[in-house]
């Protein structure tokens, strides 16, 4: 019997995590009479004081299309590592005895964790530790998470993507110039693949495909040679160079990974060099992950939430619900975050892409 579940949101926002958790107190609350605490910014809220709050089935109405998360995240709230200020110097300091104190506290039976692999890889580890019965629901736009074919998030974000492709084509045609679009993807280049695909790109540029310059100038000049006056690029923002690396903004520290940005006007930078066309370049950023969840997401979510809490109720604790050929299962969260998922570079979908001419640098 469940009586009372936590519910918390990690890392980066996704399209359709609202929908998850309307769909998760609904089911808690008409499927099982079952109360839910929202927690709010992550696992911070479990610390903090007055950061939780009672959601009802009245709280999550019109939630479905709504983007973000009502329940505020933190990509920076792993409690094995958190960075606090002590006497003016900042420490990192584990703080896990705080989070279990503050889940007792609540006196849940079970905590529904949605996140990435960050997110869930802490829920596993709470969970091995200390007995924190977890269960996980798998969010990231960049689809990289393993234990699932799809995250909900991913498909928002594709659409996102390929309408500011669409869009960048005809100012691209209109002006003859080689546009550089740089999406998100830090390790895995689905977005850009996908995306790159369904707006038509002529080159796609992902981490798990190093680059080489020769090969999108000679298609470019290619291109140019045929009549096609006009190029376009979608580079994830991990792509790196053959015997490069990848373009941070910011290094990784104890607590903080990396921030990539700069490789689409690095690699725009050299076009113009090497092909003398006039180049532009386009960072399409956090705008791939806001706004209102496409109709997948949406569907996605909801099964996604209504499985978490029905998963809770069987007492499927450490387990992250997926999707598989179709079908809403469940798998242990281990085993989830043991492989992470990256575009397979002889795979299918890279094969049909090469096929229809496009190249991966
Ligand atoms: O994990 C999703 C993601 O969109 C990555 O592709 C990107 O590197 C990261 O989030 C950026 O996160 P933020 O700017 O919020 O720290």
């Amino acid at each position: 019997m469940i009586k009372r579940l936590g519910i918390l949101t990690g890392g980066g926002d996704a399209p359709g995590l609202n929908a998850v958790i309307r769909a998760a107190v609904k089911t808690a609350v008409l499927t099982y009479n079952c109360e839910v605490v929202g927690i709010r910014n992550g696992y911070d809220g479990l610390v903090d004081e007055g950061t939780t709050r009672p959601l009802g089935t009245n709280d999550v109405s019109g939630l479905l299309a709504r983007g973000g998360t009502i329940l505020g995240t933190a990509n920076r709230g792993n409690p094995f590592a958190r960075k606090v200020i002590h006497n003016g110097e900042a420490v990192v300091e584990d703080i896990t005895d705080q989070v279990v104190n503050g889940y007792h506290r609540l006196e849940l039976d079970g905590l529904i964790v949605l996140g990435g692999d960050g997110t869930l890889r802490i829920g596993h580890e709470l969970g091995q530790r200390f007995g924190l019965p977890i269960i996980g629901v798998p969010k990231t736009i960049d689809n990289d998470l393993g234990g699932t074919d799809v995250t909900f998030g991913f498909d928002t974000a594709l659409q996102t993507a390929t309408e500011a492709l669409d869009k960048l084509q005809t100012t691209a045609e209109s002006h003859h110039r080689v546009m550089v679009l740089e999406l998100m993807g830090r390790d895995a280049g689905f977005i850009a693949l996908h995306a790159g695909v369904a707006g038509d790109a002529d080159a796609i540029l992902i981490p798990e495909i190093p680059y080489d310059m020769d090969v999108i100038c000679t298609k470019i000049k290619q291109r140019e040679a045929n009549g096609r006056k006009f190029s376009i690029v979608a580079v994830a923002e991990g792509a790196k160079p053959k015997g490069g690396q990848q373009s941070l903004l910011r290094q990784a520290d104890q607590v903080f990974v990396a921030r990539l940005g700069g490789v689409a006007h690095q690699v725009g930078a050299e076009i113009e060099q090497l092909t003398g066309k006039e180049t532009r370049v386009t960072v399409l950023g956090h705008v791939q992950r806001g706004g209102t969840p496409s109709a997948f997401d949406r569907w996605l979510a909801t099964r996604f939430g209504a499985a978490a809490v029905r998963l809770a109720a069987e007492g499927g604790w450490g387990r992250m619900v997926g999707l598989r050929n179709q079908t809403v299962t469940d798998v242990p969260i281990e085993e989830a975050v043991a492989v992470v998922k990256r575009v397979d570079p002889d795979g299918e979908p890279v094969k049909a892409a090469r096929n229809i001419g496009i190249v991966f640098g």
